[in-house]
């Protein structure tokens, strides 16, 4: 594998195409933010991703692409593996402003090490694209379904040859909602992605942003099966991927692969980890009741790389017919090479991508293997 970073594709300057001094709702109406110049995209051979195409390994998870719009510019831009931003069944506002935190060097450094501790917002930002690490509490907003069920076929149409689009899905909890009623609302919803275009379907198991059921779900691994086998039945022939957080321990982190390989066919390693995010007076930063956020970009890598490596050694050692798919701080070419060398079948980034819009043809023109 040849590799020649020069410095300057390390060293992105911050251009962020969502607008973090605007609503969610403002980014979804306007959005992206991107001033161009559009990069002419270095030609790569084609790989296969879950049984597709792909002329590169690196793409977006479901995040920051939640229109048809920003399905195009990303597909434009060269990133490859395009995610839609997660959808329910029903409308969801998001959170009210903010929603995003810079966050203090020092104490993202001590609660990465104790997940007890709370991490201090900042007004500072990050010198470098790669070097943004952000809090986010959105909450899983989602649009009403006639609207998105419309746009998600326009971002189909969008994606380009040698490239795939991902749907994701979250059912809703509520406490007047039976168990049998949220594994229909994630079923439906499977089946309604895959009639609309999706090729691939990504089951959210794990927004650190949202009601502690849905929040917490990988950790359930009865009801993460019930979830996956009712998707399965509901999305004939559409390959599954579930997107879950770090789990610490190991044997439920196994209890859980064997309950879902065959039926699922990859896990998404990992999800943002979430974290209390305060103010300078210990206050919560995003305010009362929304005192978790999930931590995102460069600084969730270790953990991140730590999962991909032990998701990868169990699946080895237990032969199961499951993959990995890297997420969680990748924000260089350099970066996602060594997710690919740890074993992962694919990498994404969603903060690293929206702050360096130039990441995929980065990739490319560095490691046209990948
Ligand atoms: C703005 C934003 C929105 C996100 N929305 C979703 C979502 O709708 N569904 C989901 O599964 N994850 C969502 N995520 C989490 C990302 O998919 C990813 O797991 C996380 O950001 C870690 O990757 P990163 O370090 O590359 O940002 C979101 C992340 C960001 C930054």
């Amino acid at each position: 594998m040849t590799v020649s970073l020069s410095p300057s594709q390390l060293e992105r300057p911050l251009a962020p195409t969502y607008r973090i001094d605007r609503s969610f709702e403002w980014n979804w109406q306007h959005g992206p933010h991107f001033e161009g110049p559009w990069p002419a995209v270095p030609e790569t051979p084609m790989k296969s991703f879950f049984g597709f195409p792909v002329r590169s390994r690196f793409g977006i998870p479901p995040s920051i692409l939640p229109t048809s719009r920003w399905v195009a510019a990303y597909s434009r831009l060269g990133f490859d593996i395009l995610s839609y931003k997660t959808v329910r069944s029903v409308p969801r506002f998001c959170g009210a402003p903010p929603n995003w935190a810079y966050l203090d060097e020092a104490s993202l450094a001590a609660s990465m090490a104790d997940a007890n501790l709370p991490i201090l917002a900042t007004d500072r930002a990050p010198k470098s694209a790669s070097q943004v690490t952000t809090g986010g509490s959105f909450g899983l907003p989602t649009i009403t379904p006639d609207v998105w069920e419309q746009d998600l076929q326009l971002a189909r149409a969008a994606v380009g040859a040698g490239q795939v689009f991902i749907a994701s899905v979250v059912g809703t909890a509520a406490p007047d909602v039976s168990e049998d009623a949220f594994v229909q609302d994630f079923a439906d919803l499977g089946g309604r992605v895959a009639r609309l275009g999706a090729q691939i379907i990504d089951i959210d198991l794990s927004c650190p942003n949202v009601g502690k059921a849905e929040r917490m779900l990988y950790m359930n691994v009865p009801l993460c099966e019930r979830i996956t086998r009712a998707v399965r039945k509901a999305a004939t022939g559409c390959p599954i991927l579930l997107k879950i957080g770090a789990i610490p321990d190991e044997e439920r982190l196994i209890a859980l692969m064997k309950a879902v390989a065959g039926v699922a066919d990859g896990l998404v390693l990992i999800n943002a980890p979430g974290r209390r995010i305060i103010n300078a007076d210990g206050t919560p930063y995003f305010g009362k009741g929304r005192e978790f956020a999930g931590v995102t970009g460069a600084a969730i890598k270790p953990l991140s790389l730590a999962c991909v490596k032990q998701g990868v050694r169990l699946i080895d050692r237990l032969k199961l017919p499951l993959q990995v798919v890297a997420c969680g701080g990748i924000a260089t070419t350099a970066d996602i090479r060594e997710f690919i060398a740890a074993g992962a079948c694919a990498a994404v980034s969603a903060t690293a991508a929206m702050f360096n819009p130039y990441m995929a043809v980065d990739l490319k023109a560095a490691v046209p293997e990948i």
